[in-house]
């Protein structure tokens, strides 16, 4: 079957979701224990992946796989239902984070480790830090960092405090992520410290509160080859990069600064950016799930389109390639539409964002 023909039948199995806009998005994880230790712009909430999961009727036993985690939504949402998960990415700070909301602690331990940081008397410690931090954070905060530093790599729970500490720090700095670039918005900040001491105290909280039973494995892997054993997954909810020209590398500067401290190397090999490529890409992705999915397997995936001098169809043109890798395409849930815009401003077409919901035959 050819392309057009494929899509036409496929354009019967779309349905609009428009309830579920908000859902492709971060937002409703803002306020939530452990989603909200680290904001990921790029990130899906909570509650798609408790919805897939009911509509996948994912048994206990069942292994939920994330080939694109970013900050661990799939990971954690399925060890909160007691369902074992694998979450696999090549951003490190998304391996970090998804690290640090999956990992188990003893509350007690943490407590007084919070204890012996903001115990500390304070004292000035020297510390070299990259030009993006020094130009986006002040001087006051900077001080706080290096000082807060030294004293995480005298404790156990060093992850935890980092991760803590990334947050705050992001909070304080005048860095913006605005598309593919990291702009400067001034704004009033708070003494990092305070903020640093109230995020840690509410980390502590959501520790002592949530529950997460289901195990989860991440690997800081490039899905175009999975480190997964043959037919070993039941079931796939993930969000691929959009084909949009981002650099992420760039995106998380100083957040790589952290991952250094803890050991956390970069990997540069995202899905490519250029249309031909971005599309062969996702083919060694869809056949790699294909190899590592168990038959009758179900699939969600969330997709955005594109506009590069023309529109183009993520959506469908992944399900064509997934129906090439052997997936029937059940339906094309289409979540969100927003305008395509040429110099920022004119509108030059409407783009889907879409879920895709495939099964292995
Ligand atoms: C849209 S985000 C996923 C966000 C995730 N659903 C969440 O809620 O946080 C896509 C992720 O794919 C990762 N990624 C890009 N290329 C990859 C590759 N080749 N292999 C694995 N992960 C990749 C990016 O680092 C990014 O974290």
């Amino acid at each position: 079957m050819e392309y057009e023909e494929f899509r036409k039948e496929l354009t019967h199995k779309v349905v609009e979701q428009p309830e579920w806009r908000e859902l492709a998005t971060f937002v409703p994880n803002k306020t939530l224990p452990i989603y909200n230790w680290f904001y990921y712009k790029e990130g899906f909430a909570k509650e798609l992946v408790e919805k897939l999961l009911e509509m996948f009727n994912t048994e206990q036993s069942s292994v939920v796989l994330d080939p694109f985690c970013g900050s661990g939504t799939t990971l954690v949402a399925c060890s909160q239902k007691g369902i074992d998960s694998v979450g696999l990415d090549v951003l490190p700070t998304a391996i970090f984070a998804s690290k640090v909301k999956t990992s188990k602690y003893d509350a007690e331990e943490l407590r007084k480790e919070a204890k012996i940081l903001f115990r500390g008397k304070y004292r000035k410690v020297d510390m070299e830090f990259p030009k993006i931090m020094r130009k986006m954070i002040n001087k006051y905060a900077l001080n706080d960092i290096a000082f807060f530093i030294s004293s995480i790599n005298r404790i156990e729970n060093k992850d935890f405090f980092t991760l803590a500490l990334l947050n705050a720090s992001i909070k304080v700095s005048y860095a913006w992520k605005d598309g593919g670039v990291i702009k400067m918005k001034k704004h009033p900040t708070p003494p990092l410290r305070h903020l640093f001491r109230r995020i840690v105290y509410r980390m502590l909280k959501d520790v002592e509160s949530e529950r997460l039973t289901g195990k989860v494995n991440i690997m800081q892997c490039d899905s175009r080859k999975m480190d997964i054993a043959d037919e070993s997954i039941d079931a796939v909810i993930t969000s691929p990069p959009y084909l949009n020209n981002i650099d992420y590398t760039k995106l998380y500067a100083i957040e790589d600064y952290f991952m250094k401290l803890r050991n956390v190397t970069p990997m540069r090999s995202f899905l490519e950016n250029t249309e031909e490529k971005y599309f062969e890409d996702m083919e060694k992705v869809l056949k790699e799930l294909h190899r590592v999915c168990k038959p009758g397997a179900n699939l969600a995936i969330v997709i955005g389109n594109a506009y590069i001098d023309k529109e183009i169809e993520s959506d469908f043109l992944t399900c064509w390639l997934a129906s090439k890798a052997g997936f029937e395409v059940e339906r094309v849930f289409v979540l969100n539409k927003r305008f395509a815009l040429k110099d920022r401003t004119k509108k030059v077409g409407v783009l889907r964002e879409s879920l895709l919901i495939l099964k292995k035959a």
